[in-house]
């Protein structure tokens, strides 16, 4: 630990891969120099300009709110922007940095986040509005307003995406981070497809792929609930796809009737 501005030094071992010289990742380590208020990413920094220019990672606002610079800490996927150095160092006085897990890696740090915008694309978080404006304003309960700002204080990091076991193992599932934005979209009252949206998520791929393992949360650098989302797309779907069946046995009970006492066809 420091005190106030007093420097200490402390080992970080960085995964590394650079995909023209190296066949398999591997760590490297690296002294540093940290204070108090060093952040992960300040020491990523430090290194890359005085000892390896070649450590490649992403970050751009360094205010966790871009969502870049999600990475693997000691086994736990944080935003290196806004985490002390000295909160994370083990008993060996070291600190290990590795890529976010289950995706492909592009080089050192960088991973490649295709699946997880194809994924969140899929959903369509976008709003689709109705074709005119009403007259007055959108009411929402206290309680839509509070599931839409679960929704809306995502950053898109990936933390959860490549925490979940789920995503480990299939890579066609939609995912939490794209479910929650699903959820803030069949919740928004300005929204004309929520029953559209709830198809969608219902597929093997969907809401009932997720396992309730809870790791999203544990990732999630802004304290989000995506699990709570599934779980309510997930009783929201069922509702319909109740009412959807209910409605087809209706239906074949009444045919008979409705066929015998249609008039005959004209010749
Ligand atoms: S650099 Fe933007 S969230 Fe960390």
């Amino acid at each position: 630990m420091t005190n106030n501005g007093k420097m200490q030094s402390v080992t970080l071992r960085v995964l590394r891969y650079n995909p023209e010289v190296d066949q398999k990742q591997h760590f490297q380590e690296f002294q540093v120099e940290y204070t108090a208020d060093t952040t992960i990413l300040d020491a990523l920094h430090q290194i890359k300009a005085e000892q390896d220019g070649s450590l490649t990672f992403r970050r751009s606002c360094r205010h966790a709110i871009c969502g870049s610079c999600a990475m693997n800490v000691n086994g736990k996927n944080i935003l290196v922007c806004k985490t002390p150095l000295r909160t994370q160092l083990d008993r060996k006085n070291r600190v290990t940095i590795r890529p976010l897990p289950f995706l492909p890696v592009i080089k050192d740090l960088v991973v490649d986040r295709s699946a997880f915008w194809e994924e969140y694309q899929r959903v369509r978080p976008w709003l689709i509005a109705p074709p005119e404006a009403p007259e007055k304003e959108f009411r929402m309960t206290p309680e839509e307003v509070e599931a839409l700002h679960n929704a809306e204080t995502c950053i898109m990091c990936g933390a959860c995406y490549s925490s979940c076991q789920v995503v480990a193992l299939n890579k066609k599932y939609i995912g939490p981070h794209a479910l929650l934005k699903a959820f803030m979209r069949v919740m928004d009252p300005r929204d004309t497809e929520p029953g559209e949206r709830l198809d969608e998520v219902s597929g093997s791929d969907g809401v009932f792929r997720c396992h309730t393992i809870f790791n999203c949360i544990d990732a999630c650098p802004k304290g989000l609930n995506p699990t709570e989302a599934i779980e309510t797309l997930r009783k929201l779907v069922q509702k319909r796809q109740a009412f959807v069946a209910a409605r087809q046995e209706r239906q074949k009970t009444l045919l008979p009737v409705e066929s015998s006492t249609a008039p005959a066809a004209a010749d």
